[in-house]
């Protein structure tokens, strides 16, 4: 889905961003993707849509280190 209409930013955009380390937080995602740059009624929505793909990824990496390979 579109996040931001005005620079026709996608929430897959983003993830891929926030994935290559290019976006981290807000500031990034407007300096990185333009998105709130423009009419910026889609700053609500980004911050949120950016939230979640950053709690998903620190969830998902929890899980990463957290096994331990048992012993043969
Ligand atoms: S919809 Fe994002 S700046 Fe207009």
């Amino acid at each position: 889905m579109f996040v931001c209409i005005c620079n026709q930013v996608s929430d897959k955009q983003i993830r891929s961003a926030v994935d290559e380390g290019i976006v981290s937080n807000y500031k990034s995602l407007t300096s990185e993707l333009n998105v709130g740059t423009c009419c910026g009624k889609c700053k609500s929505c980004a911050k949120k849509v950016l939230s979640e793909i950053i709690q998903e990824d620190s969830y998902t990496n929890s899980f990463r280190g957290g096994f331990v390979a048992c012993p043969a």
